[in-house]
């Protein structure tokens, strides 16, 4: 790779006071057999078959210096927040875990937003038991539920957060308005959507959040695979860069916004490497404006 990015653009401190790695790892593809964990359609439903291969990742983007992970209560059915304390409690000076509640799984295909306040409560309280941890750095609400008031969700993450055991509060897959509507109930640390070069839809959040000072933390980043084989519309400049375009993908989030922190998801460790090597990676203003169309 021929170009450096200043260090100091490395990082985005979440909630102001907590500094993570521009480049997080989504650990919800840590599930099941090797051929279930690709595309939209995939179980997320059981452990992992191969769990030490799983641990191993794990402890080796820590030791990238990967400090955000991201998983949730429905990943599995709270298998995977048991993978990340296996692998990486007890937990190292500066490793954020961020988790999700609000969504339940009553089968394996579907995934449902259920935001009864009592609900979210109990979830965190069984988060904090599979974490191994007295305090979720992150608990971000997967779902808002139109069946419950807006207040009463939030409400319960910040009592949980007055309580201690919730350092940030995070949201999930809304807009600008939700945004507003929940920062007027209680600090919001991030805001976590669907967002790659090839799903456009929420730059309208990208810009709000980061006027806010709310980390992005793009889903998706890397279309589920789609934006990393060779007749993805990134080749061209990854050929410039002598990249991969998986890379390319990661450093026009990064370049987009300085509040983008993406989580790619991968169970390959030379994949994972790539992934947290694109932090290195910088776009020209020209490259920039190509991709970004
Ligand atoms: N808030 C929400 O509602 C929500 C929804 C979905 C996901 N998420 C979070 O977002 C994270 C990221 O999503 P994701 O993992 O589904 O999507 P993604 O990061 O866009 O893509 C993951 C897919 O891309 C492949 N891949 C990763 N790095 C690659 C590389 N360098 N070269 C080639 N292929 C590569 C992986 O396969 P290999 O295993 O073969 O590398 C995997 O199939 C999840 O882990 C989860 O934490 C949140």
């Amino acid at each position: 790779m021929t170009n450096m990015t200043n260090l100091t653009h490395t990082t985005f401190a979440l909630g102001s006071d907590l500094p993570v790695s521009r480049i997080g790892y989504g650990a919800m593809r840590l599930t099941g057999a090797p051929a279930d964990r690709s595309g939209a359609g995939a179980p997320i439903w059981r452990a992992p078959t191969d769990r030490d291969a799983a641990v191993a990742l794990l402890r080796r983007a820590a030791d990238l210096g990967v400090t955000l992970f991201d998983t949730a209560d429905a990943y599995a059915l709270g298998a995977n927040e048991e993978l990340i304390a296996e692998a990486l409690h007890p937990y190292r000076d500066g490793v954020t875990i961020a988790t999700k509640v609000g969504v339940v799984r009553p089968s394996v295909g579907e995934w449902v937003p259920l935001g009864h306040p009592a609900y979210l409560r109990q979830q965190a309280e069984l988060a904090l038991r599979r974490l191994k941890s007295d305090r979720i750095d992150l608990l971000q609400l997967h779902r808002i539920d139109p069946e419950y008031p807006l207040e009463e969700q939030i409400g319960a993450l910040r009592q949980l957060q007055e309580e201690g055991k919730v350092r940030h509060i995070g949201l999930s897959e809304v807009s600008v308005e939700q945004v507003t509507a929940a920062e007027a109930i209680a600090p919001i640390a991030s805001v976590q959507n669907m967002y790659n070069l090839a799903t456009r839809e929420h730059e309208a959040v990208v810009d709000h959040t980061a006027a806010r000072g709310i980390a992005f933390l793009p889903f998706f980043p890397i279309a589920m695979g789609e934006l990393a084989g060779p007749d993805s519309p990134l080749a061209a400049v990854a050929g410039e860069l002598g990249a991969s375009p998986s890379q390319v993908a990661l450093a026009w989030q990064l370049h987009r916004s300085p509040n983008i922190v993406p989580i790619p998801g991968t169970s390959s460790p030379a994949h994972l490497e790539e992934n947290v090597a694109a932090l290195q990676l910088a776009l020209t203003e020209d490259q920039f404006k190509r991709i970004n169309g």
